[in-house]
């Protein structure tokens, strides 16, 4: 089993990622061969500080480390780095189809059809189907908001092997069956997100005991008080019943229980207390972490790394392709 996933530097990460995608990447370490990238190059296809940027790269690998993430175990790197990535993303670009391109929602959310939009978000996809394809990934953790990408990327990887003969492993989606898609606190129809306008909508892994708690005393429940799990009719309770549920690792089915009679606000108090108990250790973690001189190491000891990984499927796709 080898697994490879990445996530973007394009802020301090909030709890959608780490159960959506980071907390099983922490499991996945002991059973696999991993690769966990910090995808810098796709986040320039939205407007960058380029200072903020290498801060925010650099926050972000802090911030694996400070999960669990374990450079002894998994080969943590920036997508940058690595140089076969832009390469081979350029190669699987004369790969992929414009047609599968233009279906692709987040490009439809982000570039909102404007003519001014990057050309690098619409290509996003083949970079992407490339990060995971150079490093054979058998599987690749990401949540719900991946799939329609993981599905490109497999078609291309077909498509190549088809094409140009046997280069590229077929990589598999890892989907959480719970917590795939963590919602809005403030907005429970839409997803967690770091783009957010409003703080309220998320709470980052750096948030401190009392902006959680203001958080999440604000979040939006419906007016029956009851602890029901129905996202249809209780989206609002449905998704802090799954926040709880990741973060304690009890089942719905035992929160319901648990909370049987008992009114919103005790549900909130508990809920607020273990997510306060998961995130203060990695608060504390992060910062002594982000300080330290170890990082640029680990940084550039995962990139020699996942280089020589890398270059050797790249060396492939060029011969196959005819690429002196
Ligand atoms: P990104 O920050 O967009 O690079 O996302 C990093 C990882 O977090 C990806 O695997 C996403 O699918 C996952 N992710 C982002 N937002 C959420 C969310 N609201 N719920 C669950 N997973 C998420
Ligand atoms: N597109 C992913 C996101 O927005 C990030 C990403 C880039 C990624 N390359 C990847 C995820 C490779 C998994 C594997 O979240």
């Amino acid at each position: 089993m080898r697994v490879l996933s990445g996530v973007q530097p394009t802020g301090v990460l909030h709890l959608g990622n780490y159960l959506g995608a980071v907390k099983q990447f922490v499991k996945l370490q002991d059973q696999a061969e991993c690769y966990f990238s910090i995808v810098n190059l796709h986040a320039i296809t939205i407007p960058q500080n380029p200072q903020v940027l290498m801060e925010k790269t650099r926050d972000v690998a802090a911030i694996y480390l400070a999960v669990g993430l374990d450079p002894k175990k998994a080969t943590i790197f920036v997508q940058s780095q690595v140089k076969a990535h832009a390469e081979a993303a350029w190669l699987l670009q004369c790969v992929a189809r414009v047609g599968e391109l233009n279906r692709m929602i987040q490009f439809k959310e982000k570039g909102k059809g404007s003519d001014s939009a990057v050309a690098g978000l619409y290509t996003y996809p083949v970079l992407q189907a490339a990060d995971i394809l150079l490093y054979q990934a058998t599987h690749v953790p990401v949540g719900d908001d991946q799939k329609q990408h993981l599905e490109l990327t497999r078609d291309i990887a077909e498509r190549f092997n088809r094409d140009y003969g046997e280069v590229f492993t077929v990589p598999a989606i890892l989907v959480n069956e719970v917590g795939a898609r963590i919602m809005a606190l403030d907005n429970p129809e839409v997803k967690m997100s770091k783009s957010a306008e409003s703080e309220y909508n998320y709470i980052t892994l750096l948030d401190d005991p009392k902006k959680i708690e203001k958080k999440l005393k604000r979040a939006v429940t419906d007016s029956e008080n009851v602890i029901r799990y129905d996202p249809e009719t209780k989206p609002g309770i449905s998704n802090l019943l799954v926040i709880y549920s990741q973060l304690a690792d009890l089942s719905v089915r035992e929160l319901e229980k648990k909370y049987e009679g008992v009114g919103y606000g005790r549900f909130k108090k508990d809920l607020i207390e273990v997510t306060v108990d998961t995130l203060t250790p990695i608060r504390e973690r992060y910062h002594e972490i982000r300080s330290s001189e170890e990082l640029d190491r680990i940084l550039r000891e995962g990139a020699e790394r996942a280089s020589g990984v890398a270059e050797q499927t790249l060396c492939r796709m060029k011969e196959a392709m005819g690429i002196l």
